[in-house]
């Protein structure tokens, strides 16, 4: 897939704010690509803004639909304002705070891209929740041969042993990029 210009952007602004945490591929166009099979009234939710590239790629998964939205959450208020600053199209809602505090009262989602410490290091059992059934979850940065300190470790193996063994859950670990976990809520 090539890159969108929306891409681009959120990549630029990363540039300039001296951000290094985006998504990188294959990450970026999976997120397209799950985004694009939400259902109709579909909800995405992504926790962890930063500068927007994965924002800008679950938004190309969601181009010429006006039946789904897309909701992403910052705790930086900075970087909040900053991608808000970009022409996002109505449904994209871009929500500054703390992703453990809203996630209760945000809803139910179709897709969630979990990015951020809150809601994925700790408290995973929140964004769990969130999740429709047949929704679909990614977290990356799960290869655990990327960590030396033995909290992250620990942090890494405790995401991958509760999204293996989580009844409500199909899940897959990929072995591509930093190392992607994507799972599926039963209906
Ligand atoms: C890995 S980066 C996100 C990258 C982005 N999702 C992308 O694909 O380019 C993690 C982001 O989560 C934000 N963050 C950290 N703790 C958070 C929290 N408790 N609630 C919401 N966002 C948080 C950080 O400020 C940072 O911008």
């Amino acid at each position: 897939m090539s890159v969108p210009e929306s891409v681009r952007q959120a990549q630029q602004r990363a540039e300039l704010r001296g951000f290094g945490m985006s998504c990188e591929d294959p990450v970026g166009p999976l997120l397209a690509v799950l985004a694009a099979a939400v259902p109709p009234g579909g909800r995405v939710l992504e926790l962890g803004t930063g500068a927007g590239t994965g924002t800008a790629w679950l938004a190309t998964g969601l181009a010429g639909r006006d039946d789904a939205t897309l909701t992403t959450v910052e705790l930086d208020p900075g970087l909040a304002a900053a991608v808000r600053e970009s022409d996002w199209p109505a449904w994209v809602e871009i929500l500054e705070g703390d992703a453990a505090a809203l996630l209760p009262s945000l809803g139910h989602f179709a897709l969630i891209f979990a990015d951020a410490v809150a809601g994925k290091w700790t408290g995973l059992d929140l964004t769990l929740d969130a999740l429709a059934p047949g929704g679909v979850l990614i977290v990356d940065d799960m290869d655990l041969s990327r960590y030396t300190e033995p909290e992250h470790r620990e942090a890494v193996q405790r995401v991958e042993d509760t999204l293996a063994t989580d009844p409500r859950l199909h899940t897959v670990r990929l072995p591509a990029g930093t190392g992607l976990t994507v799972a599926t809520r039963r209906r």
